[in-house]
């Protein structure tokens, strides 16, 4: 297993091009599975759940062909609508097979996910609601086998806000008999993404990005050409990179829009930002940062994917702060190998209370999941020695080129493989 050797503190300064989002990626290839065609994707990440997805679409019969700037996914013949442990157990996301493969096929075999790092994030708002929709589902020896005649349009009330829930509802319900009203609707720019390439295809989605989404069902759909849209929770990470370091950069490709909370509570935090539709500039001027409370919640509430490298923020701010965590249960593995580096953390129920240090120090750590991997790497950038991060296998999940973008901005960073 490969890990990170980081040498600091450095101040991060330059430029940095955000790539494609995985968590819009990941469901738009899903959606290509739901009717036959050629489909040409732009922007999709270089990460290992985005090959991980594609690995699955091709079990299930897809040909894909990569090209230098774009993923051709060819659809036509798949023939085997069933998503194996092995890959499931790699990446929660393979659930979002469900909604296409039920409208294409009428039928599909997912392997349940099991247990996660987070939080135990089960799936039962997805089967509730695609039950609905006229489908039963048997549970055996680990595996969803789920069923239908054809899916019915109905309505659909989240008892809590899923993303993946509203977008797995969203590709049923695009080819699915009559309307279907979402309610509770996931507002995440990753589902107005899917909604968008949707209806590009041919759906007929009105509402995304309200909490109330409706859809008329249509009969067809065609293969397109599309462009997801740049990585949020990336975009953020860079941010953090720069404030905690006390650095300048300026970030392209990105739209700042989706990043609004983050921008504010960066400002909050003593930073200069300055941003277009799609650049942002960060200066610290060399700042220490300032305490931030953080609250997480459904977009546009402050990302869950952005609280750990918040909380590595807070670790070197001037004063105290309490994070909260209000989406996943188990989400503060982070805490555990910061403190090793020199953090004050102490851990109540859903908060984690941060008392600033003035730094930290290097030291051997553990990546526990993808967003907590990228928190210690924004540590052991401001840290004084050398950082280790093992089990970084974590981190490629989710960042495309994280370091070499790092390097690219001055950082001290080297990938060891083991
Ligand atoms: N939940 C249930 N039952 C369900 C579904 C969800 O109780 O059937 C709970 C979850 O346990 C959690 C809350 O509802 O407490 C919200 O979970 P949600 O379903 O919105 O999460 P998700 O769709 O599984 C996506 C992202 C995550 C991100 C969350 C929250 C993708 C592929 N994944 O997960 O991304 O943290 O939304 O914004 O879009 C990441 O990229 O690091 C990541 C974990």
């Amino acid at each position: 297993m490969d890990k990170f050797i980081i040498d600091g503190p450095t101040k991060l300064n330059g430029e940095v091009d955000i790539s494609g989002s995985k968590n819009a990626a990941l469901p738009i290839l899903t959606a290509c599975l739901g009717k036959p065609g050629i489909y040409i994707l732009k922007n999709v990440p270089n990460l290992r759940d985005t090959r991980t997805m594609l690995k699955l679409l091709e079990i299930i019969g897809c040909k894909i062909n990569h090209q230098p700037k774009a993923i051709i996914i060819d659809s036509n013949n798949c023939n085997n609508p069933e998503a194996p442990y092995e890959l499931v157990r790699k990446m929660r996301a393979s659930v979002l097979v469900l909604g296409p493969l039920l409208a294409r096929f009428g039928s599909a075999v997912v392997s349940l996910p099991g247990g996660c790092a987070i939080g135990t994030r089960p799936v039962e708002m997805h089967l509730d609601a695609l039950s609905k929709m006229g489908v039963t589902f048997d549970i055996q020896n680990g595996y969803i086998s789920a069923n239908c005649s054809r899916l019915i349009g109905c309505e659909i009330s989240f008892p809590k806000t899923t993303v993946t829930g509203t977008e797995n509802i969203l590709m049923a319900s695009t080819l699915a008999e009559g309307k279907t009203v979402i309610t509770n609707a996931a507002r995440e720019p990753e589902v107005v993404d899917l909604a968008n390439f949707l209806n590009e295809m041919g759906a007929e989605i009105t509402g995304h990005g309200t909490d109330v989404i409706e859809v008329k069902g249509v009969k067809s759909l065609r293969g397109v050409s599309y462009s997801a849209l740049p990585d949020r929770i990336e975009t953020g990470t860079f941010l953090v990179a720069a404030a905690i370091t006390g650095g300048e950069i300026t970030i392209k490709n990105t739209i700042s829009n989706h990043v609004a909370i983050i921008i504010e509570k960066l400002r909050q935090s003593g930073a200069i930002i300055d941003s277009t539709d799609s650049s942002i500039t960060l200066n610290m001027q060399g700042k220490r940062p300032k305490a931030v409370n953080i609250e997480t919640g459904a977009y546009p509430l402050f990302p869950t994917d952005m609280q750990a490298q918040l909380t590595a923020l807070n670790t070197i701010a001037s004063g105290t702060s309490i994070i909260k965590e209000n989406i996943f249960e188990n989400r503060f593995m982070h805490i555990q190998e910061m403190s090793r580096m020199g953090a004050e953390i102490k851990l109540e129920q859903n908060c984690a209370i941060i008392s600033g240090k003035d730094e930290l120090i290097g030291a051997s750590v553990m990546a526990t999941d993808l967003r907590a991997s990228a928190s210690l790497i924004l540590a052991g950038l401001v840290a004084k020695g050398t950082t280790e991060i093992e089990r970084i296998y974590h981190i490629d999940r989710g960042y495309d080129c994280i370091e070499e973008k790092l390097q690219q901005l001055g950082a001290d960073i080297h990938r060891m493989p083991m």
